[in-house]
């Protein structure tokens, strides 16, 4: 497939794809590993994971049986997607974060039994993920155009294409939650700015729960999520020519119950100090020093309603399973 630089876009009949990232999403990693390294407490942002290996390990991840967001969130989909392609009457499902797009295809399925679908457009920082998605998704609805934006959400949506209809803006898979607090009503009111009057927000978010079910989510027996969260260091090695040997560092993942959020953490086994050739710098771990790689937020109906309405937003509607796991809202701005 045919490399498409910065700012440029490629089309296809039904696929058109626009890129916003520098070369190896480059620049950022950078800025953020000088930045998030050298700080008295070490911390990298999440969205460093998901290169093609990361991505893998996310979907393995989702089918963990200790995992049980995806699922929450899917049986949530399947009982409410033809709810909500009514509600909505959507022509046109954004998704930010979109990944392989496993659960988007219930809402998509809705949208097209409604007879509304027209368009879709997945923004991900996975080239490969956007790429991949719009050829699936083409093939598997006829008629459907793919309109994907390879970029990262915090800092192109305004790059996002003219509305066509009404639409939906989706943020599902707790993502929202990977957020700190004062960034999440930051980035609610950059949605909220998104959204006509005819729009809506559909969210997932997972829900406070008992601190061990959420610790084992995060800690899995298998050890997929320990892998998953040392490949950030591999990402590390290879575009920053970092020396990072990820056996030197052990998986956390611990329920903060005064914030309410899972973190997950990279300990050092050992005191060491490794090299980050990319950017001349040397990175000094104590053994037993905490690199923090991810907050993950579990909210209560009470939070979530707040935040939203902090953003300008208004519930329109509150699904979620039998067993209160996970939540799914549709929201939108207020009409005056
Ligand atoms: N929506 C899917 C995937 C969730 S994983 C689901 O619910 O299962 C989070 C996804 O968001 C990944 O595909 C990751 O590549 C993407 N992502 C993370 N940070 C991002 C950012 N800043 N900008 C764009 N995409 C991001
Ligand atoms: N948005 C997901 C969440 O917070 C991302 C995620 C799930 C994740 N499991 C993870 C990220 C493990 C890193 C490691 O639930």
């Amino acid at each position: 497939m045919a490399v498409t630089p910065p700012g440029t876009s490629a089309a296809t009949a039904d696929i058109r794809i626009d890129s916003h990232l520098d070369g190896a999403g480059g620049r950022s990693l950078a800025d953020d590993a000088l930045d998030g390294l050298t700080r008295p407490f070490k911390e990298l942002p999440p969205k460093h994971f998901y290169d093609a290996r990361g991505a893998e390990l996310f979907d393995r991840i989702c089918e963990l049986p200790e995992y049980y967001p995806t699922r929450a969130e899917r049986a949530i989909l399947e009982q409410s997607a033809a709810e909500i392609a009514r509600l909505t009457g959507a022509v046109e499902l954004v998704e930010l974060g979109s990944g392989t797009a496993a659960k988007t295809r219930v809402l998509l399925d809705a949208l097209a039994a409604a007879g509304t679908l027209s368009r879709y457009v997945p923004v991900d920082v996975t080239e490969s993920m956007v790429r991949e998605c719009a050829l699936a998704l083409t093939s598997e609805y006829p008629g459907l155009r793919v309109h994907g934006v390879i970029g990262d959400f915090e800092r192109h949506l305004d790059q996002l294409p003219e509305a066509e209809g009404p639409r939906i803006i989706a943020f599902l898979g707790g993502t929202i939650g990977n957020f700190p607090p004062g960034s999440r009503r930051r980035f609610l009111r950059e949605i909220a700015r998104l959204l006509g009057p005819e729009d809506h927000l559909l969210m997932g978010t997972d829900l406070v729960k008992d601190p061990s079910v959420l610790e084992a989510a995060y800690d899995d027996s298998a050890g997929v999520t320990a892998e998953f969260n040392r490949n950030v260091l591999r990402v590390l090695n290879r575009e920053l020519d970092a020396d990072f040997d990820p056996e030197d560092f052990e998986h956390v993942a611990l329920f903060d119950r005064s914030n309410e959020w899972i973190e997950m953490r990279l300990r050092a086994r050992r005191e060491h100090t490794t090299h980050v050739r990319g950017l001349d710098l040397q990175v000094h771990f104590d053994a037993g020093e905490e690199l923090r790689t991810e907050i993950s937020a579990k909210f209560t109906p009470e939070r979530l309603e707040g935040d939203l309405a902090a953003a300008g937003l208004e519930l329109a509607s509150w699904m979620t399973d039998p067993e209160g796991l996970f939540a799914l809202t549709l929201s939108r701005r207020p009409s005056l």
